[in-house]
């Protein structure tokens, strides 16, 4: 199979499906983000058949890409939602998503948040810590409601990835240290607004072993053993999400194995599984589509000037992340070594280093798996409006973001009166 499904070449041109990208270029303008609706498709399906009769709800972590047309396509082949802000709920809300399908994480929730997701009666709410833990029973008490929890365990398990993307460690911010976790089950008996139902643990992003998720799993069964000696009614086991791809040379696990190994891990256990995968749905789906603007020769070396930049795809400036960079037509030009880097003032502004392509001017370029974390960590930096989004389905295109316009980027500001 091609490192790409859905993204090959035809003859000498990069199509996604069965369109090639010099069209949408023609039709949309670029830069854009371009997604496969078969890509996204076929992404869910591997991890849901993977489950085969078990119990189980796949949460997209919404983070990875909230576009509500991707968000949509979920909600109507059946997946849930993990979110982490009001913002991504009221998203998830909008794009027919169930709220019973709806878990809430993150460390920061405030209280407009979780009385939002108390309206909308969402599945459950992952809490970090025992602050937390008392404010939303507080909450729930001035709205005569029960919240549905589980705490979010932090198993202290070296998740081998990048710093910045590594939430299990103890020195983390992230989660209930695992010592202390148990004793906070305990004492949320005491909360009359408050109904425990999971264990949720989350140990880091791109992953590409699968013994961290086992040691964590392992930790968090003997946890669930204990509490279940305890009486608690644990209905649900949230294994959260992580699982890498390949952006370059990784070989991660497939999520069917990946989906295998947790199912094993928990063994004959009654409880529904729940995961979380944001990057492995949708990163090898998407790209971002660019332009050279200029080739610029110095004595060191060959620039190619895009019209992408930092503000539309973050991952390489601040992770130093890699992105494939293919030639959307080939040609028959000469190859040189280029820098591929965007017209925003900073020198962490590039897309690509020393990538051996065949340039002019005017050129079309594909910074691949950038389905994960672009569009959604795009910003306005450099006053540069937002890229379009295209979802491409067979031979269609669908405009399903449009460019931002430059009335849209002031139009929440005010001068002063004098
Ligand atoms: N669940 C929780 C609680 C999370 O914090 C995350 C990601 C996920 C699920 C989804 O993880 P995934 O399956 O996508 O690995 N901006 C970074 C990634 C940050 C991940 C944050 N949390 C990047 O571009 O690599």
């Amino acid at each position: 199979m091609s490192k790409f499904p859905y993204f090959e070449y035809h003859n000498t041109k990069l199509c996604v499906e069965s369109v090639p990208l010099d069209r949408i270029f023609r039709e949309y303008d670029t830069p854009c983000y371009v997604y496969s609706r078969s890509a996204l498709i076929a992404a869910f399906k591997e991890f849901d058949s993977a489950f085969a009769e078990r119990d189980h709800l796949i949460c997209y972590a919404v983070k990875a890409n909230s576009s509500l047309a991707i968000l949509n396509l979920f909600a109507k082949i059946g997946s849930g939602f993990d979110i982490v802000s009001g913002g991504e709920l009221q998203r998830v809300l909008k794009a027919g998503g169930d709220p019973k399908k709806i878990v809430f994480s993150g460390v920061g929730k405030s209280a407009d948040e979780m009385r939002a997701a108390l309206i909308a009666n969402i599945l459950c709410f992952n809490v970090e810590s025992e602050v937390e833990l008392g404010t939303l029973n507080q909450i729930a008490s001035e709205m005569g409601k029960i919240a549905p929890v589980s705490l979010r365990v932090n198993p202290d398990v070296d998740a081998r990835t990048h710093p910045y993307i590594s939430t299990g460690l103890k020195e983390n911010k992230f989660g209930i240290p695992f010592v202390e976790a148990e004793k906070l089950y305990t004492s949320s008996k005491n909360l009359t607004n408050i109904r425990i139902i999971g264990l949720d643990f989350h140990i880091g992003s791109q992953l590409t072993e699968l013994a961290p998720f086992t040691e964590a799993c392992k930790k968090m069964i003997g946890l669930l053993d204990h509490l279940e000696e305890e009486s608690f009614q644990i209905e649900h086991l949230d294994l959260g999400g992580g699982l890498g791809i390949r952006y370059f040379e990784e070989n991660p696990p497939s999520a069917q194995s990946y989906v295998e190994a947790l199912c094993s891990d928990i063994g004959h256990r009654s409880q529904r599984i729940l995961i979380e995968p944001g990057r492995s749905l949708v990163g090898n789906a998407g790209l971002l589509l660019t332009r050279v603007e200029y080739l610029k020769h110095t004595d060191h070396r060959d620039f190619a000037i895009v019209d992408a930049a930092m503000n539309d795809l973050i991952r390489p400036a601040l992770y130093d992340a890699y992105h494939e960079i293919l030639p959307v037509n080939i040609n028959d030009n000469k190859i040189k070594n280029y820098q591929i880097v965007g017209p925003v003032c900073e020198t962490g502004d590039f897309l690509g280093h020393d990538r051996k392509l065949a340039l002019v001017k005017g050129d079309l370029l594909a910074v691949m798996s950038a389905g994960a974390y672009g569009m959604s960590m795009s910003s306005n930096y450099n006053s540069r409006p937002r890229a379009a989004e295209i979802m491409v389905d067979g031979d269609q295109t669908h405009l399903i973001r449009e460019r931002e316009s430059l009335e849209q980027l002031i139009f929440n500001e005010r001068t002063l009166p004098l």
